[in-house]
């Protein structure tokens, strides 16, 4: 945690749910979070075609909705994409940027993330911008270095003055129940955030750093307690409502 930060638990569906599915967990977890009163902020991120139907479920309570991706560009011929301007005109509030599935299947370097994250905040979107090494990279001694140039790359001028959010979520621990140390996450939340110091002046200190990767309820405890760590990206647990709001509890 960071000293007067409000911690964010912000779940990824990736490409899960149909309508139905989509309302019905949506609903659970806006039942679950009450008035809002927790001690952290709640955003779920499901795919586009939900986004309307989540955002009926979410409106006028306490959990935000966001998008996983959008296009640099505010319109134009791109067959398939969504922009910006879009995702904020269907509801969402947040956009995660630079997903390393992203980076995998649609070969999006540091330099497309930027132009998502400028675009996204042009619209009035708050990017959260995911880094993190593979496990080649850690084994070699190069995460720290790896995750540095990811941030370097990817964050625009603009992103401290937007709120936006960081996500450290190591490539190797997404979806395989393996997780860091919890000395391996504390320093390399420690990196981002004397990163984002660097970068970014005293806002840097208070811009929110999430980890990501297999949280779980039986681990997040530890994880969200940690220095810097102030909140947590989370995939598989996020599409179940009672698990999602037990890592929330967590806080
Ligand atoms: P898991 O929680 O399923 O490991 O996924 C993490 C993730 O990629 C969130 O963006």
């Amino acid at each position: 945690m960071t000293p007067g930060v409000r911690p964010l638990i912000a779940g990824n569906w990736k490409m899960h749910g149909l309508r139905a599915d989509g309302s019905a967990l949506a609903r659970a977890v806006a039942e679950g979070a009450g008035g809002g009163a927790g001690a952290a902020e709640l955003l779920v991120c499901p795919p586009f075609t939900l986004l309307r139907e989540v955002g009926a479920a979410l409106e006028g309570g306490p959990v935000a909705v966001g998008a996983q991706d959008c296009h640099a560009a505010a319109k134009g011929a791109h067959t398939g994409d969504v922009s910006a301007p879009m995702l904020r005109d269907a509801g969402a509030r947040f956009v995660i940027l630079g997903h390393s599935e992203r980076r995998a299947d649609h070969g999006e370097g540091d330099a497309a993330v930027l132009a998502k994250a400028e675009a996204a905040i042009a619209a009035g979107l708050v990017p959260v911008v995911c880094v993190g090494e593979s496990e080649g990279e850690r084994v070699a001694g190069d995460a720290e270095a790896v995750v540095t140039r990811q941030l370097d790359g990817s964050l625009p001028e603009a992103f401290a003055a937007s709120g936006g959010v960081v996500a450290y979520e190591p490539v190797w621990a997404i979806g395989t129940g393996r997780t860091p140390t919890e000395a391996d996450i504390a320093a390399m939340h420690a990196a981002i955030r004397a990163r984002l110091r660097a970068r970014f002046g005293e806002a840097g200190g208070r811009l929110r750093i999430l980890y990501g990767g297999s949280v779980k309820p039986a681990n997040a405890a530890p994880i969200l307690a940690l220095e810097n760590v102030d909140g947590a990206l989370v995939g598989g647990a996020s599409l179940v409502a009672a698990d999602f709001l037990a890592i929330a509890a967590a806080v």
